[in-house]
């Protein structure tokens, strides 16, 4: 080519450069780093997507994705070859970032690649988001996008203990958590109120405990009840169905079963676990009970491994949630063979005699291959008014390594504490995270406003925070209706939080990018509550 052919070309380039303005991005979460170029990439009506077979399932949810948010039928093309949008997989993209993807579409084509099938995935969730319609064709404005999580534990829970939603619903809570890249679905399958797991070897835990006569209804306290029987619960063969579907959607389950406390329901099924021995119901009182499983008893013991076998078997996942949080120790302090059992190991306090009791679980469950997790009540300290300090104090069991400590309540420096004693922590801290609360108390500022990672940590320590999790409490939120109030649109918040680092947050910019998803949620026919 002539010199002055090229010199114009670059010249006609350039200046067509000029005249494109850019049209940024609207992602949530946000991206790490997006590189714009000027100019559209152009999705022919029938666009073509080409991906090695190990991709089918992210090729397939692509196709899905294109369907329901453009009525767009994408070919599919397993093998490669020539596309419009090609998935890719190779190990030397973002090596050291899990989850990590490039979204590559300056070249006239779009190209998203990534070390992993799940890094794919969230490639796939930032381009159904970028690509808009315009005359009635489909556009990628131009840019090189490299992304990234900030924590790998972004999660959401669902406590169904109180009230039980079913498959549907979870099914669309899995969808919305893919479509915000969150990555943990964080199940309460068993409390008080409710027992939701079908358990073969204990079939009344489903035949009694899932059910009640009464539902306490307005508040907390208020002993004013509804007189509904209510109930549910989920077969083995549901719960398989739940995990693969979240599994395509690269969420792990982690599913918790409430011990030692919060145990009525199972209680109520087979009085021989409590302390008391009592005959109870399945309680419709909302709020923390005294029922506790008789944890001196080797039949009890032998009932909990029992069921972590069973429910082992059917979340794959590495992380088995306990509960362990607000045990009311009063049973355990009226029972001989609770005493006689805590002076025979030695054990001062009941705090003490629960640590001691956490980590045989932690045993238990580290010979089936799973890492304990429960609620920060599990290292022994003073959380709650009702535990008196003699109840608490000098606590000489430590918490097993290697357990997750998921953080609640206390003040910052429990957290560090724990940090400190090396355990790995993941912030869930009420007044930030409950999606229970009201809005009048956690507005969507607030909720975006929440870092899990305490100030004052040393690098090191900053990596024992492993994320966060928001949770949607179940007491008093009877109907779905009244549940997606309280989790959209906080959700969004929460899956910004978790997955964009802290310095490139920007409240303003998220709330203008919010609108796409209130868009898509009042479609789909979620009732969000307000945004501000
Ligand atoms: C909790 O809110 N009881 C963990």
């Amino acid at each position: 080519m002539k010199s002055s052919i090229l010199i114009s070309f670059c010249l006609v380039f350039l200046c067509s450069c000029q005249e494109l303005p850019i049209e940024e991005y609207a992602v949530i979460p946000q991206p790490a780093e997006i590189a714009y170029t000027p100019g559209f990439v152009k999705l022919k009506s029938q666009p073509v997507v080409a991906y090695p077979s190990e991709l089918a399932n992210e090729a397939q949810l692509l196709q899905s994705y294109l369907s329901s948010d453009f009525s767009v039928g994408a070919v599919l093309n397993e093998g490669g070859g020539k596309a419009d949008i090609t998935l890719q997989l190779d190990p030397t993209v973002l090596p050291d970032k899990k989850e990590g993807y490039v979204l590559d579409a300056i070249s006239g084509k779009v190209m998203i690649k990534a070390n992993s099938p799940a890094g794919i995935l969230n490639g796939v969730q930032t381009l159904r988001q970028v690509i808009k319609e315009k005359d009635g064709k489909l556009m990628v404005q131009k840019a090189i996008v490299t992304d990234y999580p900030a924590f790998s534990w972004r999660a959401f829970m669902l406590d169904e203990g109180r009230y039980f939603k079913g498959k549907e619903v979870v099914k669309q809570l899995l969808d919305e958590m893919a479509d915000l890249k969150m990555n943990v679905f964080h199940w309460h399958l068993t409390n008080d109120q409710g027992w939701r797991i079908e358990i073969k070897k204990y079939p009344k835990l489903t035949e009694i405990g899932a059910f009640r006569d009464s539902s306490e209804i307005n508040h907390f306290g208020s002993d004013v009840y509804d007189g509904k029987r209510h109930g549910g619960f989920y077969t083995q063969e549901d719960l398989k169905e739940i995990v693969d579907y979240a599994a395509k959607r690269h969420i792990t389950i982690v599913p918790e079963v409430s011990m030692p406390g919060h145990a009525s329901a199972a209680i109520a099924s087979y009085p021989w676990l409590g302390t008391s021995g009592k005959q109870i119901k399945v309680p419709g009182k909302f709020g923390v009970h005294y029922e506790v499983f008789n944890v001196a008893d080797p039949d009890v013991m032998k009932f909990l491994d029992e069921v972590t076998d069973e429910v082992i078997a059917i979340f794959p996942g590495s992380v088995f949630h306990i509960g362990g949080d607000e045990v009311k120790y009063d049973q355990w302090k009226n029972s001989p063979a609770i005493r006689a059992y805590m002076t025979k190991h030695n054990l001062k306090t009941p705090a003490e005699l629960q640590v001691y009791f956490t980590n045989e679980i932690s045993n238990m469950l580290a010979v089936k291959g799973k890492r304990m997790m429960g609620w920060n009540e599990i290292t022994g300290d003073k959380l709650h008014e009702y535990q008196s300090d003699a109840d608490t104090e000098g606590v000489k069991q430590e918490l097993a390594s290697g357990t997750i400590v998921h953080f609640w309540k206390g003040d910052t420096a429990l957290i560090r504490k724990t940090i400190e004693k090396g355990y790995d922590v993941v912030n869930s801290y009420h007044e930030y995270t409950y999606l229970d609360y009201s809005y009048e108390s956690i507005p969507m500022e607030k909720a975006y406003s929440f870092n899990p990672v305490p100030e004052g940590l040393t690098d090191d320590q900053k990596s024992k925070v492993l994320g966060l999790g928001c949770q949607m409490w179940g007491e008093f939120i009877p109907t779905v209706e009244s549940m997606n109030l309280k989790v959209y649109p906080r959700l969004a918040a929460y899956a910004e939080t978790g997955w964009t680092d802290a310095s490139n947050k920007d409240y303003q910019r998220f709330l203008d990018k919010l609108n796409s998803f209130l868009q898509k949620w009042k479609t789909e026919g979620i009732t969000c509550g307000p945004v501000q």
